[in-house]
């Protein structure tokens, strides 16, 4: 039997990607686990960020930002890019993280990230407890090590993302590939 819970802002599970907004010269990133691919051409990403963030101050002076994947390993340097602010502390001095330049947008990737989206801000539409921003995907990289054997896809065994859970307020890391997806699916009543 299930028990209802109520109104629930909880998805299981979440990427958990640093946001990253600014430029070279003064940039800022937080932890973003409200965001997800909406659309795919263009590809376009929905990103949740609440009015008072100080990178989506710097995201709004360029009109660009990066969304840049940390491996599981990081948790604690995420943790933290996700609970202090930089109107109070120098995140990048501090975790010893570092940036590098995008190739098509202001807003710079993060160097300690094996996987960056580059990203022009399209639209912006209020929500209430959240700004939500629309942003075309104008690029992305990967590491070589976290690259398949074609060397045109992420292998996400090698890349190790980190994952949150909402609720419990985990961050865990990925499992067992159960199935091939697009496939598996037609074996469904034939059996
Ligand atoms: C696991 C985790 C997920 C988060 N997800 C979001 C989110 O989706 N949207 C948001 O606005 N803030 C989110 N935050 C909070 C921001 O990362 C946090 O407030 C950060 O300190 C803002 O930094 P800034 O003021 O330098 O931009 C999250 C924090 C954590 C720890």
């Amino acid at each position: 039997m299930k028990k209802r819970l109520g109104p629930s802002d909880r998805l299981y599970p979440m990427p958990v990607p640093l946001v990253c907004g600014g430029s070279m010269d003064e940039a800022d990133a937080c932890a973003v686990a409200w965001i997800g691919i909406c659309a795919t051409a263009p590809p376009r990403l929905a990103i949740a960020l609440r009015e008072s963030r100080r990178t989506l101050e710097l995201i709004r002076g360029s009109g660009t930002l990066t969304v840049n994947t940390p491996r599981a390993s990081d948790a604690a340097v995420v943790d933290f890019f996700g609970t202090t602010s930089g109107r109070d502390r120098d995140k990048f001095a501090e975790s010893g993280w570092t940036l590098e330049p995008s190739s098509l947008v202001e807003a710079p990737r993060i160097v300690e990230c094996p996987y960056q989206m580059e990203c022009r801000v399209v639209q912006e539409v209020e929500l209430g407890s959240h700004v939500l921003l629309i942003a075309e995907v104008v690029e992305s990289h990967a590491e070589e090590a976290v690259l398949d054997e074609t060397g045109g896809k992420v292998d996400v065994t090698a890349l190790d993302p980190l994952v949150y859970i909402a609720g419990s307020r985990e961050y865990r890391r990925l499992g067992d590939k159960v199935a091939d997806a697009y496939s598996v699916g037609a074996k469904v009543g034939r059996e």
